[in-house]
């Protein structure tokens, strides 16, 4: 900030209208799918809000970046191709409004989750995408030739190599009436359909079975990591999917199969495969895999997936360049979930890779073993193509792990603020980055989380608290009449209302909350404040410092709360336009709403509130 940030003058003047915005847009962008992350939204749906309110050189904050996309838009806006600025200058002319000013902003980016921070970082900070493009080659040719053996398979003409795609493993579970054993694919897979039977006989005493009948069979097997015993559900080998050339096949796993498995499963666990404990009692999803017998982090690898995870580590961590390192790890980790248990056999699905379960661990009976090319080969070329013409500044961006509510940066000092917080339960990120993180070698400190989770002890009141406290930093460090966007995807009433009144703690004046009616094609002005089904765009302000300043030299006087009003008033738009250029209602203008927020601002400096509606406002 000391070398690029504009510092605050008020005698620059800036004035905006609030802006809404489709949070669904640039979901097919190849740059916003090379790194999945959860809720992520895409940089081309925050770049016309980054136009709107900030010029080129401005600095954008994001204090729960996730993945960085924020930081991505940022620096996307000095390299929109001109196809998207023709269209997007024209779309704002029909809505009257001026073209933006083209050029790089820069962003500082912050997120709890060291995970997260590591993908925002690599999306942000420059890459040498040939020097990449030669070292991940390079990654999985090594790879292969270190385990390619692990992946080798017979074709039926009992001579011809196969290399292994996937091989798919069933959970074997006991019959409730004869005991016996019943190994769930081979029972329940159709094979001509490819679908999964929803009740099936059993092989044994044909006894109508379904999944809830069936009773889970533990086995005892020596944990590689403490030398104790560890009781894991079973699982077997059940198909074999191989290719010889470009022709893909089937079968079933053959006594060679068996016996390259059982040498696999003889080696030593690679020391590269984390063996820490999930923090299984303060988790949510905690009661899905502990009884199943997944504790330790290594406990969600098949002894082959775990070495091929292991290396593929090692490989990446031992790059000696540091920036490519951490791209080449920012590959491979996103073979982290896909290599592991959770990652579900889909019969009826093309592709068998990444198909785990999002926002929860989850282990299916049904799991698709996926050899390292498999899951990545795609990736690595992918990554190449999308990075190509994808240009960062070294100075473009600054990634911070921490909490939004201590930011290391100075009062009144950011531009513009689009962030896009935890939304009450809806997914618990300390315990769903526990995996990766583990990887990493660090983990999210889950006590500042923003979120609600019983587990933790979190309820509405400590996440408003939680929010409250980041909201408040955001105000401290931004310019005074700058303007915020939120991004809010909950459907809960009390959840909303937690985050208005965090808000205006904080105090931020809320001055536009939209939603996109997809139907129509326009945007809907939300007032009021029972459940939201859809995403909400809310556009806040913080007041600028001649309000502040005069209403500590007057105190709270009749003429301080119109001032408010006008103050307030000066932030919304005078008219509005709907898709087909008719005036639409501004419904923060109706003057029951200004009331309220009128009342809110005081509320917020503990002041009595001067001016009372002696009559119903309509
Ligand atoms: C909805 S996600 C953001 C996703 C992001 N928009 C993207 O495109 O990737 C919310 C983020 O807030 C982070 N978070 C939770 N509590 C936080 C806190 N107190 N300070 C900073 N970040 C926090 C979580 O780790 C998570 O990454």
């Amino acid at each position: 900030m000391t070398h690029y940030g504009k510092p605050y003058d008020p005698a620059v003047k800036y004035s905006r209208e609030p802006l809404a915005i489709d949070v669904s847009v640039g979901k097919t962008d190849a740059i916003y799918k090379a790194h999945s992350y959860h809720t992520k939204v895409p940089h081309l749906a925050i770049v016309p809000s980054i136009l709107h309110y900030t010029q080129p050189g401005d600095v954008v904050l994001d204090g729960f970046a996730g993945s960085g996309m924020t930081g991505v838009a940022a620096q996307w806006c000095g390299m929109a191709p001109s196809g998207y600025r023709v269209e997007l200058e024209q779309a704002w002319k029909k809505e009257g409004r001026a073209a933006p000013k083209w050029g790089a902003r820069r962003a500082v980016l912050n997120d709890l989750s060291p995970a997260a921070t590591f993908i925002g970082a690599n999306y942000n900070i420059p890459l040498d995408v040939e020097a990449f493009a030669k070292a991940g080659k390079q990654l999985l040719t090594a790879v292969e030739q270190d385990i390619g053996w692990m992946y080798e398979t017979l074709h039926s003409d009992g001579k011809t190599k196969g290399r292994i795609e996937y091989t798919v493993w069933s959970e074997v579970f006991s019959c409730p009436e004869c005991a016996g054993t019943v190994n769930f694919l081979d029972e329940a897979l159709d094979d001509e359909s490819k679908r999964v039977r929803d009740s099936f006989p059993c092989p044994h005493c044909s006894a109508e079975l379904n999944k809830d009948r069936l009773e889970r069979v533990l086995e005892t097997r020596v944990d590689p990591a403490t030398g104790q015993s560890w009781r894991r559900v079973k699982f077997q080998p059940a198909i074999v999917v191989y290719a010889i050339g470009k022709t893909r096949y089937e079968k079933a796993p053959d006594a060679t199969d068996l016996a390259t498995l059982a040498k696999i499963e003889a080696l030593p666990l690679p020391t590269s495969v984390p063996t820490s404990r999930f923090p299984i009692e303060d988790m949510y999803h905690g009661s899905r895999i502990a009884p199943k017998g997944f504790t330790r982090v290594h406990h969600f690898y098949l002894p082959r997936a775990a070495q091929a995870m292991g290396l593929l580590w090692v490989k990446a961590q031992a790059y000696p360049d540091a920036r490519t390192r951490a791209f080449l790890t920012f590959m491979v980790e996103q073979a982290i979930w896909g290599l592991s248990v959770l990652n579900r056999y889909g019969p009826t699905h093309f592709s068998q890779v990444n198909r785990m379960l999002n926002g929860v661990y989850y282990v299916a009976s049904q799991h698709a073993e996926c050899s390292p090319w498999y899951n990545l080969g795609g990736k690595l070329d992918r990554l190449i193509k999308a990075f190509k013409n994808y240009r960062t500044h070294a100075a473009g961006a600054v990634v911070n792990t921490g909490t939004a509510a201590y930011l290391p940066l100075p009062d009144n000092s950011i531009d513009y603020i689009f962030t896009d917080p935890p939304f009450g339960e809806n997914i618990f990120y300390a315990d769903l980055n526990f995996l990766v993180e583990a990887w990493h070698g660090v983990t999210t400190d889950a006590k500042p989380e923003a979120i609600i989770d019983k587990f933790k002890q979190k309820g509405l009141p400590e996440y408003q608290h939680l929010m409250r406290r980041c909201f408040a930093e955001y105000q401290r460090v931004l310019k005074p009449g700058r303007w915020m966007t939120v991004v809010f995807s909950n459907s809960k009433a009390s959840v909303w209302n937690a985050i208005q009144v965090a808000l205006q703690q904080a105090g931020f004046v809320v001055a536009e909350v939209s939603a996109l009616d997809k139907v129509q094609g326009s945007y809907r002005q939300v007032t009021s404040t029972t459940a939201v089904k859809q995403d909400l765009v809310i556009s806040a302000y913080k007041p600028n410092g001649g309000l502040e300043d005069r209403f500590v030299k007057t105190g709270a006087t009749v003429d301080s709360a119109w001032d408010f009003v006008q103050t307030h008033l000066r932030n919304l738009p005078v008219i509005k336009l709907g898709k087909n250029g008719e005036l639409d209602i501004v419904a923060e203008r109706n003057p029951r709403r200004i009331n309220d927020r009128m009342v809110a601002w005081f509320v917020r400096h503990d002041a009595p509130v001067p001016l009372s509606s002696p009559m119903p406002l309509t």
